[in-house]
């Protein structure tokens, strides 16, 4: 069956490793990334996005950035490393059209505060045996929405906050790709606030 393929915009705010992840592995995607936006102009992903001919913007206005979203026709919203909350008109119009990927296993070191280095130190801090990354729809409240997919990382006893960001940072390229492929094989539904993945 030939799915419709996905318009995808990608919303960055720093280095864009999982941006590039994206861009290396659209092959394999059903879909098309029409657009990179950042909220800092220096965001380096914006010129990774560049070297891969996609159309960027910086953005820092919400009606803007709707506006942008609507006229591009966008199907699917990827949170790569975007660190502004987005507001609810744009979370309500695109429900369970936005995944987000956070460096933890949620429900462990995410919400209010828990960014960048930030979350390896609360894992590192807590002693936890396995930590890892998680891809999730964004809903209102910050990295609360449903959960589509985990990977782990085993947390060695050298490990500093820096060597398990890095660690971690590696399965979230892998994760964030194949929830989109997922996606944009119209795969995912979401039942009682979990999502589920169709064979
Ligand atoms: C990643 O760790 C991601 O989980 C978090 O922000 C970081 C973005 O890294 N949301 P990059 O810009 O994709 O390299």
């Amino acid at each position: 069956m030939s799915l419709h393929s996905k318009n995808i915009a990608v919303l960055i705010s720093g280095g864009g490793t999982n941006l590039q992840s994206i861009i290396d592995n659209k092959a394999k995607i059903n879909g098309d990334i029409k657009i990179v936006i950042s909220n800092k102009k220096s965001a380096y992903g914006l010129k990774r996005a560049e070297n891969a001919n996609i159309k960027t913007r910086y953005i820092v206005d919400n009606d803007e950035l709707l506006k942008v979203l609507i006229d591009e026709n966008i199907d699917l919203v990827v949170l790569a490393g975007y660190l502004k909350i987005l507001p609810e008109n744009i979370i309500d119009k695109f429900n369970n059209k936005i995944i987000n990927i956070h460096p933890s296993l949620i429900p462990s070191f995410c919400g209010d505060g828990f960014y960048g280095l930030k979350v390896h130190e609360a894992a590192i801090k807590k002693g936890v045996k396995y930590s890892g990354a998680t891809t999730h729809f964004v809903n209102n409240l910050t990295d609360d929405g449903p959960i589509i997919n985990q990977d782990i990382v085993k947390v060695e006893e050298n490990d500093t906050a820096e060597s398990l960001q890095k660690k971690i940072l590696e399965k979230e390229h892998s994760l964030l790709v194949n929830s989109i492929i997922d996606f944009c094989e119209d795969r995912l539904y979401v039942k009682d606030n979990r999502v589920f993945k169709r064979c």
